[in-house]
């Protein structure tokens, strides 16, 4: 049959579709048909103008630019899409007693320091009120999970982490603590506070021009993992914060949601670590399932992300 030339959208989106439908990988095939089929139907559907083709080039572009070891904007895109958090239900969908993951966003660093139990994570920050989050690690009947890794980052009380902080040099409220046989584990901190996502780049002008605030609940970050389970991404939340139904990146989940009771008087736990009232603590129990299949971690592909952010 001799070539088409005089083609509708419709034929171009027909013709593109062929033209991957032989993909020799199935999952590859069913990722590309699915995303030309969704492209092509928005383009349509909203009748992009070719000035706006151009401006998201320029937006891509320039969020392209800003990727470092230090700050990724495009996995901020993802979050305030609500992207990140659809994929984080499709992957983890049955509620089986398992913590609940959350988005893993952009302030990961590599290279935390490995803190005795009762570590100060904070030990810079000289305004936030002093906290100690304690918990346990265990599997889903309830037993402890000794040696387990917690992974922990959190905002300074400036509300910056610390690759964000002109002041900053180095690491800052982040540390890997290990737990005991009993699968416990204390960290020393400062209460979290609500902070605004970075807004200083295209990310930032998406929501001043669609109306919609930057702020995130207080929450601390965690990722726990142990040989022989399934590692998970997630936060605890500060129960009491005004942003927990409103959050920027459509992170939480209920499960997460903890309280941090304030104390007034000593305990023995906080006199041992040299915390004078009135302090926090907030305690809260991860559980951990086996792991089934090989993934690659959460960890494994922030290495990667942070080799390319640095070669730049
Ligand atoms: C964070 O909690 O660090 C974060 C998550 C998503 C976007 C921006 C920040
Ligand atoms: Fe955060």
């Amino acid at each position: 049959m001799p070539a088409q030339h005089n083609k509708t959208e419709d034929d171009i989106t027909a013709e593109v579709l062929q033209r991957f439908a032989e993909t020799p990988n199935p999952r590859l095939r069913q990722i590309m048909l699915g995303l030309v089929k969704h492209l092509h139907a928005f383009v349509k559907e909203v009748e992009l103008t070719e000035t706006e083709w151009f401006q998201a080039i320029e937006i891509l572009t320039e969020a392209g630019r800003m990727c470092s070891d230090k700050r990724q904007e495009f996995i901020l895109f993802s979050d305030t899409l609500g992207v990140s958090m659809v994929v984080d239900l499709i992957s983890h969908r049955k509620p089986d007693g398992a913590t609940e993951s959350t988005v893993f966003g952009p302030f990961h660093r590599l290279g935390a320091p490995e803190l005795p139990a009762g570590g100060n994570i904070a030990h810079l920050d000289k305004t936030g009120t002093p906290t100690l989050v304690s918990g346990r690690v265990l599997d889903l009947d309830g037993q402890p999970i000794a040696g387990a890794l917690l992974d922990v980052w959190q905002a300074q009380s400036n509300g910056l982490y610390d690759s964000q902080d002109a002041n900053l040099n180095g690491l800052h409220m982040r540390g890997k603590f290990r737990t005991d046989t009993g699968g416990r584990f204390l960290v020393r901190t400062v209460r979290p506070v609500h902070y605004p996502i970075p807004s200083d780049g295209p990310v930032g002008r998406m929501l001043r021009a669609t109306g919609r605030h930057p702020w995130r609940p207080a929450h601390i970050h965690f990722v726990v993992s142990a040989e022989g389970y399934e590692p998970v991404t997630t936060h605890i939340f500060d129960r009491t914060d005004e942003y927990l139904s409103s959050d920027a990146v459509f992170a939480v989940k209920d499960s997460l949601i903890c309280d941090f009771a304030r104390h007034e008087n000593p305990t023995d736990e906080a006199a041992r670590l040299g915390m004078v009232p009135p302090f926090l603590t907030a305690d809260f129990d991860f559980h951990l399932k086996p792991a089934t299949k090989q993934r690659t971690t959460v960890l494994d592909a922030q290495q990667r992300l942070a080799a390319l952010g640095a070669e730049g």
